[in-house]
Order: structure tokens, then C-alpha cells, then sequence
């Protein structure tokens, strides 16, 4: 695939300095402008002032010059003007929600590879006479890279096409008629579309080694803010990742995951439509209301119409 995974998110939201002191405690390390860095993908969040939250940008790693001049030739054809301005680059405007979607040529994002954690089972002992290792940890948890974004469309048809027919998005899985699941590189999604009344960010999601760095950093997050819990922990059916949701001070959802379904050769993957729960978990508790329709979204809906 020309394209290999997500960069970089750029998110405005009102208080800038609130809103990093977030994602610090959630693990990420700030730098300058603005920036946030995980520890192998590097400067992955910008944060950007804002009235309201919103999805202000979404860069997107591409191998070659040439994937850079088809994304742009497909761009045309659907109508998208595809702005060149960067040799290195070409960006768009995704039409329906107002993101900057910038495809960048980048070096792969390669991960130091985890060693798999020992687990005891029925006749499988792989850890005796010595603790369990997620036990003994102590050092804070920080996630190894940005996953994928999760966007709310007021016009799934004309996202997607614009992911799939004009970027080179691959489809995983479909949520009924409501939501498609797309990739951009071996993950089983890195941008999920859902239908929604406003366009708006749903979720970032940030992969850590295992479930229990899932679990150690949602502890570290709720121990003095246990407002920050949405939902979690709970494994996935769409993509199989163990998740762990938590709000951030602006309304955005931010995912600590693991353990996520990869697809390497596209030959061998066939995507289904999943219906009712399967569409959203495979094991957890049940999802909260606010987490299909964040308390926040007729204020955005509200925003919106003010701002059009
Ligand atoms: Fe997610």
C-alpha cells in the first residue's frame, strides 16, 4: 500500500494548555509548538486554539513522489481540489467535515518490536516461580504511537469516498449502514467514518504495549480525575484491540489500545458488516450513552450552524 499509517493529528480545542496537561498525564511527551510526541512516532498531536473542539488536521504517511501525484489526480476526478504547495505533500480539504487531510511522503514508523508477555493458561505454564511482570512495573505509561482517528460525518457517502476513491483508503469492516473502518496501512483501521447529525472528533486512539499498559495508564488517569472515564475496559470485535476511552478537558475521546488486528496483504482479508453489538464490542462493560452521542454534540450542532 502507497500509504503506511497515520502521522500526525492537529486538534482545536478552547484551552490549549488544559488540554495538554491531558495528554501529558495520558502519556505523551510535550514539545515545542504545540506539539505532543509518543515514543516511536514521534511529534503526533498538535494541539491549536479553537472556539469549539474540532479535527483541524489529520497528516497521513505516503511512501513516493508518485503516490503523491495519483492521490491528486484521484482528488480531481472526485471534484476535491488537491493543493501541491508542498513538494513533499499534497493536502485536501475532506468536503464534509472541513479537515485538512495532508498526505506527506514520510519514512516508515517502525516500532521496537515487545517482547509477548508470559501468560499462564490450563497446561500452559510460561511463567513459574517468579511474579507476573505487568506487576512489577513502575515506569509511567506512554504510548508508542498514534493509531487512528475516529470522525463523525454528517455525509458518510462523500467521506468515505473521499478516504477510499481519492486517498487510496482500503475498507476493513462496515458498522451496518453507519460507519466504515478504514486503513492506510497494516492496521485494521486507522480512520473510522460513522454517520453522525455534526461533524466532529469523535476519538484518538494511541497504542501501548499490552492490556495492561492499557490498564495501568487508564488507573494513573482516573486516580484524581475519575471524570475522565467514558468507557472500559473492553476488547473490540471490529479490529479485536483491547480499549480503554477517557475524555480530555475540550469533549475529545482519547484510546489507549492494544492487541489491534493487522492486515498485511489485502488478498486475505474480507471485510464484513457487523449489526447491533458487534459493531461496537466484543466484551466490556455496556458503552455508555455519552459514548455513541457525546454530551457535547448538540452544542456542536448549535456551534456549527452559528459558524456556517
Ligand atoms: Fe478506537
Amino acid at each position: 500500500m502507497p500509504l503506511h499509517g497515520l502521522a500526525s493529528v492537529t486538534i482545536g480545542v478552547p484551552d490549549v494548555e488544559v488540554t495538554r496537561a491531558y495528554y501529558s498525564d495520558f502519556g505523551l511527551t510535550s514539545q515545542a509548538g504545540g506539539w505532543l510526541s509518543t515514543t516511536d512516532g514521534g511529534s503526533q498531536l498538535r494541539l491549536v486554539r479553537r472556539s469549539r473542539r474540532q479535527l483541524v488536521e489529520l497528516a497521513i504517511r505516503a511512501s513516493e513522489p508518485d503516490d503523491l501525484d495519483r492521490i491528486a489526480g484521484r482528488l480531481a476526478r472526485l471534484g476535491v481540489r488537491a493543493d501541491r504547495g508542498e513538494p513533499d505533500a499534497v493536502a485536501a480539504l475532506e468536503p464534509v467535515t472541513g479537515t485538512r487531510v495532508v498526505v506527506r511522503i514520510l519514512p516508515p514508523l517502525v516500532s521496537r518490536p515487545t517482547p509477548a508477555p508470559a501468560y499462564n493458561g490450563p497446561g500452559r505454564i510460561l511463567r513459574s516461580s517468579r511474579r507476573a511482570e505487568p506487576v512489577t512495573r513502575s515506569a509511567a505509561v506512554r504510548p508508542r504511537r498514534l493509531g487512528h482517528a475516529v470522525i463523525g460525518t454528517t455525509d458518510l457517502a462523500v467521506s468515505k469516498a473521499f478516504f477510499v476513491d481519492g486517498l487510496g483508503f482500503r475498507v476493513s469492516d462496515y458498522i451496518s449502514d453507519r460507519g466504515a473502518f478504514l486503513r492506510c496501512s497494516g492496521d485494521h483501521h486507522n480512520v473510522l467514518i460513522l454517520a453522525a447529525p455534526v461533524s466532529f472528533l469523535h476519538h484518538t486512539s494511541w497504542e501501548v504495549d499490552d492490556i495492561d499498559e492499557i490498564g495501568r495508564g487508564a488507573t494513573t488517569m482516573l486516580e484524581d480525575h475519575p471524570e475522565r472515564h467514558v468507557w472500559g475496559l473492553g476488547r473490540h470485535h471490529a479490529g479485536a484491540n483491547f480499549f480503554w476511552y477517557l475524555r480530555d478537558p475540550a469533549g475529545n475521546f482519547s484510546e489507549y489500545f492494544s492487541d489491534m488486528d493487522c492486515n498485511l496483504d489485502d488478498q486475505l482479508w474480507s471485510p464484513e458488516v457487523f449489526q447491533g453489538r458487534e459493531g461496537l464490542y466484543s466484551w466490556g462493560p455496556p458503552p455508555p450513552p455519552s459514548f455513541l452521542h457525546p454530551d457535547d454534540l448538540a452544542d456542536l450542532m448549535i456551534g456549527s450552524h452559528s459558524s456556517a
